[in-house]
């Protein structure tokens, strides 16, 4: 696969509870003022196959094999059908979250063989990666603080806290194998100076592609 982009490509990452979602609507608006046409997407998801595979990923029992396969079939199909194709047009795609979502959950959370991920990733991406990726951590205790009561709780949402200690873990090592596109945001500061932080990486990206 040869992949000339011309858009860039934004995910957001972060284990439930730490707040990416209120942030995704404040990029795509930024990027919207400066003129640069956007969309957002979802993993699992993104594609009505995708949606299909999500609705079963998030409410079925599986093995962690299967649902590391799951999270990648949706991912090829998210990556031909949607993400490349807006990239190729220049169109910039916001995704809440991708590949390090299944590193930190069925890698680290759920102990899955971190090497076969990697060729999961390898076959799949063959080099594709983010521009950016915006990690918002936070400790799994606060993390799980914010999530109780707000929604009905996924399959994931039920793992245990011990669980989401590992997932952010999990985060945190990609981060550190990736750090030309990783940023980490310190999720327990107030969103006003969290979103101050996310316009001081976006802009300079904005300024660059123009
Ligand atoms: P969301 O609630 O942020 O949309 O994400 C859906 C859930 O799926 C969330 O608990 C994280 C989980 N997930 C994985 O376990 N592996 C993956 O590869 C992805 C993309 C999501």
């Amino acid at each position: 696969m040869t992949i000339k982009q011309k858009g860039r490509f934004i995910t957001f990452e972060g284990i439930d509870g730490a707040g990416k979602s209120t942030h995704i609507q404040f990029v795509s608006e930024m990027l919207k003022l400066a003129g640069i046409d956007n969309i957002i997407t979802r993993e699992p998801g993104g594609t009505p196959l995708g949606e299909q595979l999500r609705d079963i990923l998030l409410h079925q029992e599986m093995s962690v094999a299967t649902e590391a396969l799951l999270m990648f079939a949706a991912r090829q199909e998210h990556l031909e059908q949607k993400i490349l194709p807006a990239l190729r047009q220049g169109i910039w795609v916001i995704s809440d979250r991708f590949a390090d979502a299944s590193f930190a959950y069925q890698g680290a959370g759920k102990q899955f063989s971190w090497s076969k991920l990697e060729q999961l990733e390898n076959w799949v991406l063959e080099g594709f990666q983010p521009d950016l990726t915006l990690l918002f951590d936070l400790p799994a205790k606060l993390a799980e603080e914010r999530r109780s009561g707000t929604h009905e709780p996924d399959k994931f949402e039920l793992e245990k806290s011990g669980f989401f200690l590992r997932a952010r873990a999990g985060y945190l090592k990609r981060a550190e194998t990736h750090p030309e596109r990783f940023r980490i945001i310190d999720s327990s500061q107030t969103i006003p100076i969290i979103q101050r932080q996310i316009a001081g990486i976006i802009q300079p990206m904005i300024d660059a592609s123009r």
